[in-house]
């Protein structure tokens, strides 16, 4: 059984995804930390429900982002993770973190990638810009992080359908449910019964 750490930054349906997930029986896993930069994150409370521990680990707190990237680091470690899920986290760390961790930091990102994805693109500015493009098709992707914003390997997506009378608010809700909290709780499903491999930054899902 694989152990999971958890970042969050709000309200935290994704992580509520992966809890109902273990809860059901489809991870072969246990989250054992969830830590959040904001201490009134919804995340903590849902965490706290399921009995998870949790953290405040707040950037103010550090003297510079490669401080607070090395706390976090140190606190992961501690917990010896096998995994750590990005759940709405909304600070971007040193790149030191994901070489901590190489392929053991997953992301969802709210777009399909490389579409709308970058610094700048997070939570519902991304569903502004897709509909401002007037793109027919959104959707959600999960990734390894790799020091890059969005950059690292694509480990699964899936499509969404955008419609004439999408507000930012009403496609950002479809795409959650449809996309978002299906493919990080089976992401998460994949990597716990070791079926991912990374081959020159390409996923392979394994029969
Ligand atoms: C989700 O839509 C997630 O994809 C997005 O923030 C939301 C968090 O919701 N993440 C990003 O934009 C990261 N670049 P949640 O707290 O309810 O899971």
């Amino acid at each position: 059984m694989i152990k999971i750490g958890a970042l969050v930054s709000g309200g935290g349906t994704n992580l509520q995804a992966i809890m109902d997930s273990i809860n059901r029986g489809e991870i072969n896993g246990k989250i054992v930390s969830v830590v959040s930069n904001k201490a009134d994150a919804y995340a903590l409370e849902r965490a706290a429900k399921n009995g998870i521990e949790t953290a405040v680990i707040k950037l103010k707190d550090y003297p510079d982002r490669k401080a607070y990237t090395e706390g976090l680091i140190e606190h992961f470690k501690e917990k010896q993770v096998d995994l750590i899920v990005l759940c709405g986290f909304m600070i971007i760390l040193d790149p030191s973190f994901d070489r901590a961790f190489p392929n053991m930091v997953m992301n969802i990102h709210p777009a399909l990638i490389p579409s709308f994805c970058g610094k700048g693109f997070y939570g519902l500015h991304v569903h502004e810009a897709a509909l401002k493009k007037g793109v027919k098709v959104t959707g959600a992707t999960v990734h390894f992080a790799d020091g890059i914003c969005d950059n690292g390997p694509i480990i699964l997506q899936k499509a969404v359908e955008v419609r004439d009378d999408d507000t930012p608010e009403t496609l950002q809700k479809r795409v959650m449910e449809e996309a978002e909290w299906k493919i990080f709780p089976q992401a998460v499903a994949l990597f716990a019964d070791g079926k991912i491999k990374v081959e020159n930054g390409i996923v392979r899902i394994l029969k």
